[in-house]
């Protein structure tokens, strides 16, 4: 197949929303990811997703909308809590999982009885879904285990030849996949930390938001993750990556000892400099929203130079530096090493 790239015009955007009606993928840009969009009714459009990525069946896709009253059919029922969450944070990027609705197929939900909701921001997507009328189911649009695509260019990388068409709509503003926050049990609980965050959600409950276990730690064996994304390795450069906790001293003693060929620093802005090894920065230290803009493409980049071993500078883990840190351990696999 071959996979055209077009800038968004008019016509990118009426011939993206033919190719979904008649069931085919689209690439896309949205505020947080390059998302791959298919028609969440359809089963088998949904399916070419699946096979495009290489995901594993059992791990549930995100359904995209624009307008409450596309809701109806896709949820069974919008509880209080979601209201309250879609009231302050959509059109953005927080996914809610409800009670899943009649109209989405089986291979959306990977047979869950829930659904994942999120209404996104980007005009690009909200033009595609208002010209289609098609709510989509989108993942992002990376081989299953990689890094998420943040533009046109890393999207292609992974899906040439796998997919019609790619909207070229810049850089994703956030750079991290979005918020997902389960509102069907007794209590409202975060699934994937994102650029909406724990404190925000809670400030408009006024309750706690409960952490899922397996977002800050490795799920130990026999244990089940709620989001069935977080069991699965993901993210993941090439280099083997670990991540050093401890202050910038430690980290540059560190990376003095442990000097070779093939040894990559990925390190905040501004440090660079001082190291012994090549480095790439991926945004300002103390600051999770320039390094979840950052950290895909600086992953990207590591395999782009050939990195071999990468020591990484550790965010913080609350506020926004949640997400960074949840997507860096998993790149890490878990390896975390305190100075
Ligand atoms: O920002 C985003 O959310 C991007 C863009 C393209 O919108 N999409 C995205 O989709 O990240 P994906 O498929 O890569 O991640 C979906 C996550 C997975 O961790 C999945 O397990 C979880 O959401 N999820 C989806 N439906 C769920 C459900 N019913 N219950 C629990 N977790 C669910
Ligand atoms: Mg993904």
């Amino acid at each position: 197949m071959k996979t055209q790239v077009l800038p968004v015009t008019e016509e990118s955007i009426q011939l993206a929303a033919r190719l979904l009606r008649q069931g085919e993928l689209v690439a896309l840009p949205t505020e947080t990811v390059y998302g791959i969009a298919a028609d969440a009714r359809n089963g088998e459009a949904v399916h070419k997703i699946f096979e495009a990525k290489g995901r594993p069946q059992d791990n549930p896709l995100i359904v995209h909308i624009f307008g409450m009253e596309m809701l109806e059919g896709v949820v069974a029922e919008v509880p209080a809590r979601a209201r309250k969450l879609a009231a302050a944070f959509w059109p953005g990027p927080l996914t809610m999982v409800m009670p899943r609705g009649p109209e989405v197929s089986d291979v959306t939900c990977a047979g869950l009885d829930t659904v994942g909701v999120r209404m996104p921001s980007h005009p690009v997507v909200q033009a595609v879904i208002r010209t289609s009328g098609v709510a989509f189911a989108a993942p992002s649009a990376n081989l299953s285990g990689k890094p998420s695509p943040t533009n046109a260019q890393d999207t292609l990388a992974d899906m040439d030849g796998r997919l019609p068409l790619i909207l070229d709509g810049g850089e994703s503003m956030v750079g991290v996949e979005s918020t997902v926050v389960s509102v069907v049990g007794e209590h409202p609980m975060l699934l994937r930390p994102g650029y909406i965050t724990k404190e925000q959600m809670e400030a408009v409950l006024g309750e706690e938001v409960l952490v899922s276990p397996a977002i800050l730690e490795k799920l130990k064996d026999g244990e089940v993750a709620r989001s069935p994304g977080m069991k699965y390795k993901h993210y993941a450069p090439k280099a083997q990556v670990t991540i050093l906790r401890g202050d910038f001293a430690a980290y540059r003693t560190f990376l003095e000892q442990h000097k070779e060929e093939g040894v990559w620093a990925l390190c905040f802005d501004g440090e660079g400099a001082q190291l012994p090894v090549p480095y790439i920065e991926y945004g300002k230290n103390h600051d999770g929203v320039t390094q979840a803009h950052h950290l895909f493409t600086a992953l990207r980049d590591l395999d782009r130079h050939g990195a071999r071993i990468v020591y990484a500078r550790c965010p913080e883990q609350d506020g926004v530096s949640m997400a960074v840190y949840n997507r860096l351990i998993r790149a890490a696999a878990f390896r975390v090493v305190t100075l």
